[in-house]
């Protein structure tokens, strides 16, 4: 691959990335807020939080973008992705947000692992903000999955 190449293979990924926190901010915002029941408040509160932290991903992603020449995508390209995130028939079902939200960390860890290695020798700075985000993933999805263990029993 030429330099220009991998250039425009980052900058496509990246653009997936901006996405996928696009779309955890709208799913992690409805679900904190449409879960009803005592046992969604901890869930409802930390998906409340992780906006801020998803949000902030989002943008240094899309600063990226710029930074590398490309253009910040609009919303008609977006293609939702998050099947597993939608609102569950039971509001009270808070396991099945459980099971999407660590569905969603595990396709961006994916996303930022494939990102690494892609800019590996080549673009420090973009590699360097994935590591980051990548680690915030891991710290969401340990979170999700002792929430999940407790459901489960
Ligand atoms: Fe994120
Ligand atoms: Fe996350």
């Amino acid at each position: 691959m030429s330099d220009q190449e991998k250039r425009q293979a980052i900058l496509q990924e990246l653009a997936v990335a901006f996405w996928m926190e696009m779309e955890t901010v709208i799913n992690y915002i409805s679900n904190s807020i449409n879960l009803d029941g005592v046992r969604a408040e901890e869930i409802k509160a930390s998906l409340q939080a992780d906006v801020t932290a998803e949000l902030m991903h989002a943008q240094l992603l899309a600063k990226r973008i710029k930074t590398l020449g490309g253009i910040v995508p609009g919303s008609a390209s977006f293609v939702p992705r998050q099947t597993s995130l939608q609102p569950p028939k039971k509001l009270t079902d808070v396991a099945s947000v459980i099971r999407g939200v660590i569905d969603a960390e595990n396709s961006a860890i994916d996303q930022y692992g494939k990102i690494i290695k892609l800019s590996e020798g080549f673009d420090y700075v973009t590699q360097d903000l994935c590591i980051t985000a990548l680690g915030d993933e891991e710290e969401h999805r340990r979170e999700f999955m002792g929430f999940l263990s407790e459901y489960e029993g």
